[in-house]
């Protein structure tokens, strides 16, 4: 299978964990070795976040604020691709991705553009290179009926359509956005009907779970 990999920048810690960057490594490598290829797109995270919050500060655009965030995405994403292969770039396009996916079972990239996030740019790795599956690592169990951060209540949903996914998590970019799935990457996955699956990626094997047809998470179909 073609496989997208999102790792949410919570997920990995900021800066990253060396566990968490490890065990996504192994869980990876399995996937290689089952014989599916993985496109990775790293987020960047509370770091990101911290320097949204200065650019703003010091009176900068959410255009500039966001270039900056890109630039610890791509960090983080450095990090996972040198512990994957030792590669001494990331691709900063998705047609550098798309070669690199053409020539090896395993590519690594972070942030694209201002006005997305990580999560929009694996919709397009997704999109582009036809993948079967998009699989999102989130610091959250799957997704709620509403922010399960601000409503008690809110309950978690095991399967979903791209339209209830939409009601719930649709809207509009800001530097910074903390949702579970970014709402322009809503659009877009609703669009080309891309499989999802947002999982809790505190335990890395979740993604071989995901991958295999387990029951984790929340699917998106
Ligand atoms: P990330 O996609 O790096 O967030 O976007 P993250 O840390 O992984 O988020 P979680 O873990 O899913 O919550 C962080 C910010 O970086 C900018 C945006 O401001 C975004 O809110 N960004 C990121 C872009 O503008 N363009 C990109 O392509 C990526």
């Amino acid at each position: 299978m073609k496989v997208v990999l999102r790792i949410g920048g919570s997920v990995l810690g900021s800066p990253p964990s060396a566990k968490t960057v490890n065990d996504y490594a192994e869980a990876i490598s399995d996937l290689n070795h089952e014989g599916h290829s993985v496109g990775v797109v790293v987020g960047g995270g509370a770091i990101a976040r911290e320097y949204i919050k200065s650019a703003s500060q010091m009176g900068l655009s959410p255009y500039q604020q966001d270039t900056v965030a890109i630039h610890a995405s791509r960090l983080n994403a450095r990090l996972v691709a040198m512990k994957l292969g030792g590669v001494s770039s990331v691709p900063t396009s998705i047609d550098g991705i798309l070669q690199r996916l053409a020539r090896n079972r395993v590519a690594v990239m972070g942030g694209l553009k201002p006005g997305i996030t990580t999560d929009t740019v694996a919709a397009m790795v997704a999109e582009r290179w036809r993948a079967d599956i998009l699989v999102k690592a989130s610091d959250q169990n799957g997704i709620f009926t509403a922010d399960p951060r601000l409503n008690k209540n809110a309950r978690k949903l095991d399967k979903i359509t791209y339209e209830k996914m939409k009601q719930i998590l649709g809207g509009a970019h800001r530097p910074g956005i903390h949702s579970i799935v970014d709402p322009v990457a809503v659009d877009r996955l609703t669009a080309s009907r891309t499989r999802l699956i947002v999982f809790n990626g505190a335990d890395a094997k979740g993604v071989l779970k995901a991958v295999h047809g387990e029951r984790i998470g929340t699917v998106v179909s």
